[in-house]
């Protein structure tokens, strides 16, 4: 079975939709490790309650590739085929994307290339747009640049605060965050300049 190695910062809400998913039998997959370079991630805990390997590891002060250097022996060390981001605040270094080439996911709460960095939940009600959504991404050494997997589109509706914006959008994160990763381990798909076609089942 593939193994995920999942990365967080915070709340760790899409690590639960993804862990809810195996547990449903709708993901075949299993987590290997949960990692937050914040101690106090909420998410940690809610991995620990579900009994699952989860390690702070902190990123405080340390330099970007020192820091990428260790979290990569941790997931080496738990043999991770697919580095699942979700919700981590950290930019990744050339180098860490390089020792995972085509194995990096992403979530972003925009509908990409519009809103990439943070707030993007704001930077959407700023600009006034009707329709906002979510992408994951292949992670390249862009910020939120890489082959878009799968999008969802929703809209902004005029009572809106970015709270009220960011919990409609969080619905659909769950639900393709967990397509999009059962659609990579799968690996009926292929990657064609920036896009990412699926495979026809009948091909
Ligand atoms: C989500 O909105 C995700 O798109 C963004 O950070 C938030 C993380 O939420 N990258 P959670 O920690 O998964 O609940």
């Amino acid at each position: 079975m593939k193994r995920l190695g999942i990365l967080i910062s915070g709340r760790g809400s899409n690590f639960l939709a993804i862990a809810d998913a195996i547990a449903a039998g709708k993901l075949d997959a299993h987590i290997a490790v949960v990692i937050s370079n914040r101690p106090d991630a909420p998410g940690l805990e809610l991995a620990r309650k579900r009994g699952l390997d989860a390690a702070a590891l902190p990123s405080q002060g340390l330099d970007r590739e020192v820091y990428d250097r260790q979290m990569i022996a941790e997931l080496r060390g738990r043999e991770v085929d697919l580095v699942c981001l979700a919700g981590y605040m950290r930019i990744l270094s050339g180098h860490f994307i390089r020792e995972f080439p085509g194995r990096i996911l992403n979530i972003h709460p925009s509908l990409l290339p519009a809103f990439p960095g943070l707030d993007a939940q704001h930077q959407a009600l700023a600009h006034g747009v009707k329709f906002s959504g979510c992408t994951v991404h292949f992670v390249d050494e862009g910020v939120d640049s890489g082959p878009i997997v799968k999008q969802a589109v929703v809209p902004v509706l005029d009572g809106d605060d970015a709270e009220t914006l960011a919990e409609r959008i969080l619905k659909e994160e769950h639900r393709i965050y967990t397509e999009s990763i059962a659609l990579v381990l799968s690996g009926r798909y292929k990657i064609e300049g920036r896009r990412v076609l699926a495979a026809n089942e009948r091909e």
